[in-house]
């Protein structure tokens, strides 16, 4: 019985040896530790065995299956241990590669410049007013002091929009700048409190549409950014600092600013506002063609005909305003020499901001 022991304790080990997966490993453990495994059925036997063999076979049955039972755990790590082995290998990182970098978005030029001029504004205590770019005629133009044939449309080439409206009552229009919007924040403001409308300081951002050739200086959309004070006794000199120190805001402190008479129907009186060329520092470079200055904005006392349409009394309230455009900005800023790469999208050039 001995010897029986001993030769199934070694063919079960050679059995072992040649093992290299799981299933072969189980079917192993049932072959040799199993219920129905010859090294139980010595167990079972020990019964019929002679009274003093018992404990000295008893002795080794129980060895040969501790060692067994050691050997299978022995090799079942082992296989664990290759899988995880060749998994680890399978599946190999080069931790040491530089990650791949996720692609950034970022800000649109225009809307980049669009906020700065805003956070100036805000600064200065101005409120974002915005209103809508499809507009009327009467809107867009009429109450803005520019009636229906005055010659101050052709500043403008409109995009006449068909509203295909059985009552065409109005004439839609793509709006051609923001000033518009002066008139619906008054009528806004004072019908808050149409005896004594209150004072106004707002911003007026947004997209314009002009029927224009595209060419490197001119869009047929772009933004621009208009400003409305109204208030009592407010005065040209009002509109002089404010815009001054907008401009140093802006182009820095040192910046040089200044105004010439010019025209718009709206405003009364009226001026352009430049600053001194900051690329060559006014002495003449081809951004500033050569004159020192580069010009950045229109302003002016806002009209009293523009007041009254917008509900505040001309003998009790004046006011002033003014309009700017920031990709126009932008591109001095940058020297972009073509306002087209501001929408033909192309990464090269929004990459660069
Ligand atoms: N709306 C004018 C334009 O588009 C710009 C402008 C000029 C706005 C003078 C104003 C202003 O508010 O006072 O050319």
């Amino acid at each position: 019985m001995l010897e029986k022991l001993s030769a199934l304790e070694q063919q079960a080990l050679e059995a072992l040896e040649g093992i290299t997966e799981e299933q072969a490993l189980e079917a192993w453990r049932v072959a040799h530790l199993g219920r129905n495994a010859p090294l139980m059925q010595v167990f079972s036997a020990l019964a019929t065995l002679p009274r003093e063999e018992r404990p000295l076979v008893g002795q080794r049955a129980n060895q040969v299956k501790t060692r067994l039972e050691q050997a299978f755990a022995e090799k079942q790590r082992q296989l664990k241990e290759a899988w995880l082995a060749r998994t680890l290998q399978a599946e190999r990182l080069d931790v040491t590669l530089p990650g791949r970098r996720p692609p950034l978005g970022r800000l649109h030029p225009s809307t980049q410049q669009l906020r700065r001029v805003l956070s100036i504004l805000a600064e200065m205590g101005f409120q974002v007013f915005t209103s809508r770019e499809v507009e009327t005629d009467e809107y867009n133009f009429q109450l803005l002091n520019i009636p229906p044939h005055h010659p101050a449309r052709e500043m403008q080439d409109t995009f006449y929009v068909d509203a295909g409206l059985k009552d065409d009552t109005y004439n839609w229009v793509l709006r051609t700048h923001t000033s518009p919007g002066q008139i619906h924040a008054m009528r806004y403001f004072a019908a808050l409190n149409p005896q004594d409308p209150p004072p106004i300081r707002i911003a007026l951002p947004g997209m314009c549409f002009r029927y224009e050739q595209i060419t490197a200086r001119s869009e047929i959309q772009f933004h621009q950014v208009e400003g409305l004070v109204v208030g009592h006794h407010v005065t040209f000199s009002d509109l002089k600092g404010t815009l001054v120190d907008f401009c140093r805001r802006m182009f820095g402190q040192e910046a040089r600013v200044r105004f010439r008479p010019s025209y718009f129907p709206f405003t009364e009186p009226s001026a352009e506002v430049d600053v001194e060329c900051f690329v060559c520092g006014g002495k003449g470079c081809s951004v500033c063609k050569y004159s020192g200055w580069l010009e950045i904005l229109g302003a002016g006392m806002v009209h009293p005909v523009v007041l009254q349409n917008g509900g505040y009394d001309p003998q009790r309230y004046t006011g002033f305003a003014f309009g700017m455009g920031p990709e126009r900005q932008f591109m001095l800023r940058y020297r972009v020499e073509d306002i087209r790469f501001f929408w033909s999208n192309d990464l090269r050039f929004l990459e660069q901001f």
